[in-house]
């Protein structure tokens, strides 16, 4: 047993006593050549898949909002209500359950009365995070709204804590919910609407200790308790409230917010971004990178199990039953600006690598699904580690898309314990278990199994036990390419897609396969 395991195993003993938690394990075979096996014990699922696991973030930032999804009415890019088709077409597919808005940092300096009414009388603002660019406010609240009932997914609303007041915050959830006789009620129906809108969640800040005002997580506690009063229950909608938890490892500032606030929240915040070997001044590049920084990626992208287990220890110690969630509602790849755009506007390629890294971060929250109950890739379209990617009239779909649509398939099932024993894979002087998987079962009794292999060159022969069930059909699909940075483009969009992964074999109880290298495997059995 590897000393991380064995971590794991103590951690989880302690923790069992009073909570619930997955008891899956991942253990590295030190011997190399050893044949991979997963053991799924199919009827020890307990805890549920939250859909908003695959949720998404959409924030006023680059070509995400304007371009990604807004052209507007008059555009020739065929929209319905300026809201582009072929993006809603594209990401319909992906059940995408839930997304989050303005922000990001925009959140905090945006007044959303700016973002209503008539088009043409809105005032403008300078977006001063985000490439001090003009924004319009030609998307706000409505178009908003609108753009979550044509994906047919949840609104999830970031408040404005840094720059804003708790009467503003107080009135937008009004405007929006209450059925009633009131001054902002009234004023959302002069604006077109009247009846109110569904707003499933809510977010009281973001990442307050950085640009949502560089707070304190003593001085950021007391306000979430105060503005958080006001973010009231209107016409039987009822708000789950997210209060704004760390950025990567700040264990101090989620003790601090979960000891002082978890009687007034639902939820609490994680974000989450990975590189490779780089820094923050040098991300290094979305598409041109060796296998240094690839095996980089993979490790740093491991590091969400031993993230999410050390935040939920703590908020144990303030919620032992488990109340409230955990929201890792910003995560991904950070990469340098592709050349020759604004780099305010973090745009980035998406190649075969970004696809691995969805795969494994899907894994663990699958796997920590007691707790983690949503997750928000950054951002949807044309920003980070995106979906879409456009070009005026143009759309792609990224490697990173096929990923959701592949583990689509675990939303609102049963997640399946299982214990993972693998090969090491190595590349100069660096080590990782070169599998990661999860599995779920859904209603009907079918069971998913999704796997990547990090391993560039090596294939992995699997052995899937699956523990009471004798399977009768299988299929498997795989996403892989030939080169690591393989990638989509507006000249051959097609570069990445899933394909049918053959020679798939039933023995007894046992699924045996082989996964190519470097790659994302869905198998489905029943
Ligand atoms: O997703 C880009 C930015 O990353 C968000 O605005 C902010 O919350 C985070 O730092």
């Amino acid at each position: 047993m590897t000393l991380s395991s064995y971590r794991k195993l103590v951690c989880m003993c302690v923790v069992a006593m009073l909570t619930t938690v997955s008891m899956s394990e991942t253990q590295v075979s030190s011997k190399d050549g050893v044949v991979n096996k997963l053991v799924i014990y199919v009827d020890k699922g307990k805890d549920v898949i939250a859909p908003e696991i695959y949720g998404h973030f959409a924030e006023h930032l680059g070509r995400c909002i304007y371009e990604g999804f807004w052209v507007g009415e008059d555009s020739p890019i065929p929209n319905v209500r300026g809201i582009r088709k072929d993006v809603i077409e594209a990401l319909r597919k992906l059940d995408i359950p839930v997304l989050r808005w303005p922000g990001g940092c925009f959140a905090d300096e945006y007044h959303w009365k700016e973002g209503i009414g008539p088009r043409a009388q809105r005032p403008s603002m300078i977006n001063t995070h985000w490439g001090m660019v003009t924004e319009t406010n030609a998307f706000g609240t409505h178009e908003f709204l609108d753009l979550c009932e044509q994906l047919g997914c949840e609104a999830y609303i970031a408040g404005n804590v840094g720059s804003g007041t708790v009467e503003e915050m107080q009135d937008w959830v009004e405007y929006m919910t209450l059925d009633g006789d009131s001054e902002m009620a009234n004023l959302r129906r002069k604006n077109g609407r009247d009846k109110p809108w569904r707003v499933k969640y809510f977010g009281v800040g973001n990442e307050n200790w950085g640009c949502g005002g560089n707070m304190t997580a003593e001085y950021y506690a007391d306000l979430y308790n105060r503005f958080q009063t006001y973010v009231r229950n209107y016409s039987g909608n009822r708000i789950i409230k997210v209060a704004c938890g760390p950025g990567s490892v700040n264990y101090n500032w989620i003790k601090v917010v979960m000891q002082r606030c978890h009687r007034h929240m639902d939820a609490i915040s994680l974000h989450h971004y990975v590189r490779g070997t780089g820094n923050w001044t040098h991300k290094g590049s979305a598409t041109e990178f060796d296998e240094k920084e690839w095996i980089a990626l993979m490790k740093n992208t491991l590091f969400i199990h031993e993230l999410l287990e050390k935040n939920i220890e703590i908020m144990d110690r303030y919620d032992p039953r488990q109340r409230i969630g955990l929201y890792v509602d910003e995560w991904g790849t950070w990469w340098d600006s592709e050349p020759n755009t604004n780099p305010g506007f973090l745009y980035q390629q998406n190649t075969l690598r970004d696809a691995v890294s969805a795969g494994i971060f899907f894994n663990a929250f699958n796997e920590h699904c007691y707790r983690v109950r949503m997750a928000n890739i950054a951002q949807t379209n044309n920003v980070l580690q995106a979906m879409t990617l456009t070009k005026g009239e143009k759309m792609i779909v990224t490697p990173t898309y096929h990923v959701f649509e592949m583990y689509k398939v675990h939303q609102g099932g049963t997640y399946l314990p299982s214990d993972l024993t693998c090969n090491a894979y190595r590349y100069e002087g660096q080590e990782v278990q070169s599998l990661s998987a999860s599995a779920s079962r859904d209603k009907s009794g079918k069971i998913y199994i999704t796997i990547c292999n990090l391993d560039t060159k090596m294939p992995a022969k699997l052995d899937c036990e699956l523990l009471g069930v004798k399977p009768k059909s299988i299929s498997g699909r795989v996403l892989t390419a030939e080169r690591m940075n393989t990638h989509n483009t507006f000249e051959q969009p097609d570069a990445v897609t899933p394909k049918e992964l053959s020679g798939i074999k039933v023995q007894g109880e046992k699924v045996l396969t082989t996964l190519p290298p470097k790659s994302v495997v869905l198998l489905t059995i029943e």
